[in-house]
């Protein structure tokens, strides 16, 4: 008998399964799933799950998956270390704002957090109240900012470290703005002896998250504006609480409800007082600006007064690992 070609190793692997639309999706998690962390493989099994189910729910075509993937080859050759094309995709299809709500330790009484962005920087100076966190070249109308740090029952808290950003006037960061040689419209305070800061800002102004790329492509496609409503970020720490990372949102912007990062919440819009409080304006050196008030021209400041409660920390929950 003439020997077979390739010996045993030709012979139909008895394990191979023959994969059809029914069976493929556990079979992949199976393959995919031999490792020890409990997390990881919990994760690993739901994302693979819940993506064979959309695509056999729409039933993707060729010719979409395609364009699916080559879309993701654009968001990934427009990342550079200055530009964060995958953030800003999970910023607008609202994925960075499911993650915050769910992993903010909030209760009723507490401040609601909202999405950090990507112009925070830590390099923000320490400055002692009542200073400015802008130069004097930044453009902008003159804002007072004022606030207290509170417990849950109310109780002031000392020594919560407060760290502020904004634009300027013309809708820009520091850091997209060459002129800027170094930290502007950014600073942190600490809060005093009975949980107060402040410090002399400018009114922020709405700005467009960046749109020359492929998200600001399917932005246009979808037809939604890329400009935010004019913010101030917060972030606040204290050893004894959880952190908060939060924005105020300006109720006058006309982007309110149409932030394309989901970050505005009703709970978080302030309206600017206008003041004309000349006392505070020299306690502090607050620069005036004049403003037509029904035909009369005033002299005052933008005044943003908003108080922040933060809770207790909390001890971590596991992680869930199964359904
Ligand atoms: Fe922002």
């Amino acid at each position: 008998m003439a020997p077979q070609a390739g010996g045993s190793s030709l012979k139909p692997d008895s394990s191979l399964e023959d994969l059809t639309i029914d069976n493929l999706t556990p079979h992949v998690i199976r393959m995919s799933t031999r490792v020890d962390d409990a997390r990881v493989k919990y994760l690993t099994t739901k994302l693979i799950q819940h993506l064979h189910d959309f695509v056999r729910d729409v039933q993707l075509q060729t010719d979409e998956w395609e364009v699916a993937w080559q879309f993701l080859t654009k968001v990934g050759q427009t990342c550079t270390p200055e530009r964060q094309e995958f953030v800003l995709l999970s910023d607008v299809l609202g994925i960075s704002a499911l993650v915050d709500a769910i992993n903010s330790k909030q209760t009723l009484e507490a401040t609601e957090s909202s999405v950090l962005g990507p112009f925070f920087n830590d390099a923000a100076h320490l400055f002692e109240n009542g200073q400015s966190i802008t130069s004097n070249e930044v453009a902008g109308e003159p804002m007072f900012i004022r606030g207290t740090i509170l417990d849950t029952a109310g109780k002031p808290i000392e020594k919560a470290l407060v760290d502020i950003w904004e634009t300027d006037g013309n809708g820009f960061y520091d850091m997209q703005d060459s002129e800027y040689s170094g930290p502007d419209c950014r600073g942190k305070f600490y809060s005093d002896h009975n949980g107060k800061f402040h410090l002399k800002a400018v009114k922020p102004v709405d700005y467009p998250i960046p749109n020359d790329g492929p998200v600001g492509t399917i932005l246009s496609i979808f037809d939604r504006d890329c400009r935010r409503p004019a913010h101030v970020h917060y972030m606040i720490t204290h050893p004894s609480y959880e952190k908060l990372v939060t924005a105020l949102y300006l109720r006058e912007s006309e982007f309110i409800n149409k932030d394309p990062v989901f970050g505005a919440k009703l709970g978080l819009v302030v309206d600017l007082i206008w003041s004309e409080d000349a006392a505070l304006a020299e306690a502090y050196q607050v620069p005036l600006f004049e403003r037509d008030i029904s035909n009369e021209k005033r002299q005052g400041f933008w005044l943003l007064d908003r108080d922040f409660v933060l809770v207790p920390k909390q001890s971590k929950e596991g992680r869930k690992t199964h359904d």
